[in-house]
């Protein structure tokens, strides 16, 4: 009734909201931090404790040149076809500019919602065109907050719910 519109009626997902079936998380995956996420959603503004990260709009910090480099980069780890000679140099600008939410790795950081970049689940796209567009303007996907309207027993029941989809984080 309230989660399917965005998630899927299989809780499956769809491009920016994420499948809810697997083990791979943005914010976490015990039974703890998606009650907590539930709670107070994402981004949320009318929210205080709602969880927040921004990831920049690169467009205006970094060059074209930059962005086509890092995107190259980003695209290699997992696999995707990519133009070798931009890998060098676009591993400089991650480590410059986002291993504080993405990690040294590229694994992700779930304390501030950055998605591991490594595997091959996506919220906006794999390609490199994907990539470029989401360094240059962020998305920055807005989850309400459940615990005002729901109350606690319900948004416990279902974090419990949602935590037997996963694989058990
Ligand atoms: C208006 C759309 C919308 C609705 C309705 C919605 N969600 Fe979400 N949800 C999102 C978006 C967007 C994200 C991802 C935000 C981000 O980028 O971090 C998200 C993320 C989540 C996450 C975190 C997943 C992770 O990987 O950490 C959980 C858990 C979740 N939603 C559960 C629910 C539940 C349960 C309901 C129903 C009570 C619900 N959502 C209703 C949009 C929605
Ligand atoms: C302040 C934290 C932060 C920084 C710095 C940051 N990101 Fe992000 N990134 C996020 C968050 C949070 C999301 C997912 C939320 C959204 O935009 O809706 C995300 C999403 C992405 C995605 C989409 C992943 C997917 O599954 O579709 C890509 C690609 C990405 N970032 C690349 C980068 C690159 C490259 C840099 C450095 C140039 C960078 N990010 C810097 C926080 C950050």
């Amino acid at each position: 009734v309230n989660c399917t519109q965005c998630h899927g009626s299989g809780a499956q997902g769809s491009a920016g909201f994420p499948n809810l079936n697997d083990d791979d998380w943005l914010w976490g995956g015990t039974a703890e931090q998606i009650q907590q996420t539930i709670t107070h959603g994402i981004r949320f503004a009318t929210d205080a404790e709602t969880r927040l990260s921004e990831m920049p709009a690169f467009g205006d910090i970094i060059t074209a040149d930059q962005i086509a480099k890092v995107s190259a980069y980003v695209a290699s780890l997992s696999g995707k076809v990519h133009d070798a000679s931009l890998i060098q140099p676009g591993a400089k600008v991650f480590a410059d500019n986002c291993v504080a939410c993405h990690g040294d790795n590229a694994k992700g950081n779930k304390e501030l919602g950055g998605p591991d970049l490594t595997d091959a689940i996506w919220l906006y796209g794999s390609g490199e065109t994907a990539i470029a567009d989401q360094v240059r303007a962020p998305k920055q996907g807005v989850m309400p907050a459940w615990g005002a309207r729901l109350g606690e027993t319900k948004v416990k029941e279902l974090a419990v719910y949602i935590h037997s989809l996963g694989g058990g984080e």
